[in-house]
């Protein structure tokens, strides 16, 4: 079964109620914060490009990259009216661009699709290795409390225009996995055409990202309740780290 295939050419209609602007603007916080101003920016796991959209919008010089040739289709056709980006396809665990960024950035989820420890470590290290000595990372995740509570072994029907779909998602309790069984029906004319897609996301600790990151050589690593600037609690959804070297 398929990520991000089919559903490429629908994830913004249903991600429409997620306010890339906010995201962008809390980013914009962070960095005042941080007193740094990057220009060069890489995106990772970009998708169909609507964090970038902001990215490109403000002047950064981007890059960006995904995994799937369908997201990345949906993000060519809105950012190629740009002059200031380069869109690639790579993996985050093995990526090599030959150039050096201020901020490196990861949007949405995109560290949970690692779901294996040592991946982790490694997507840390080419991160790393890609960033200026002064640079900055930035990515958030689902909570282990999100995927597990809210997310996992539970079962969700939704409905938006002429797309239906059900998600049934499993939580494995040994391995922190959450497998997510999406089956979409489209409306196509009188039909409603069926496609399925399996997304697997690891549900990880705080302690467990700042290992990994500390292994990949970061020593400087902060963390917040997403779009805030409050550490998180027990009940917090998503995260924010913000690591310098
Ligand atoms: C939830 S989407 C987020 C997309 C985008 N950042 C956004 O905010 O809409 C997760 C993305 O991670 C990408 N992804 C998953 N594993 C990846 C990998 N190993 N390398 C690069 N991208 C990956 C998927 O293709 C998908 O586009």
């Amino acid at each position: 079964m398929h990520s991000y295939k089919d559903f490429a050419y629908f994830y913004d209609k249903l991600m429409e109620d997620v306010d890339y602007k906010k995201w962008f603007e809390y980013v914009l916080m962070i960095l005042k914060r941080l007193e740094v101003t990057p220009k060069k920016v890489l995106e990772i796991a970009c998708g169909t490009g609507n964090f970038t959209k902001y990215l490109c919008d403000n002047g950064y010089d981007v890059t960006c990259f995904d995994l799937s040739e369908d997201m990345l289709s949906v993000a060519y056709d809105k950012l190629n009216i740009y002059r200031n980006v380069i869109i690639l396809k790579q993996d985050m665990r093995l990526f090599n661009i030959n150039k050096k960024f201020d901020m490196v950035i990861s949007v949405c989820d995109g560290i949970n699709y690692i779901t294996a420890y040592e991946d982790l470590v490694n997507v840390f290290k080419r991160v790393k290795l890609h960033l200026e000595e002064d640079g900055v990372f930035i990515f958030d995740i689902s909570s282990y409390y999100k995927l597990h509570e809210i997310i996992g072994n539970n079962t969700f029907v939704e409905e938006n225009d002429n797309i239906f779909y059900v998600w049934e998602n499993y939580f494995d309790e040994h391995d922190n996995i959450c497998e997510l069984y999406i089956t979409f029906f489209v409306k196509q004319g009188s039909k409603y055409i069926r496609f399925d897609e399996n997304h697997i996301q690891k549900a990880y600790s705080i302690d467990e990202i700042v290992n990994a990151l500390r292994r990949a050589g970061f020593k400087n690593i902060d963390y917040y309740e997403s779009f805030t600037f409050n550490k998180p609690n027990d009940k917090s959804e998503r995260m924010h780290f913000i690591v310098r070297k």
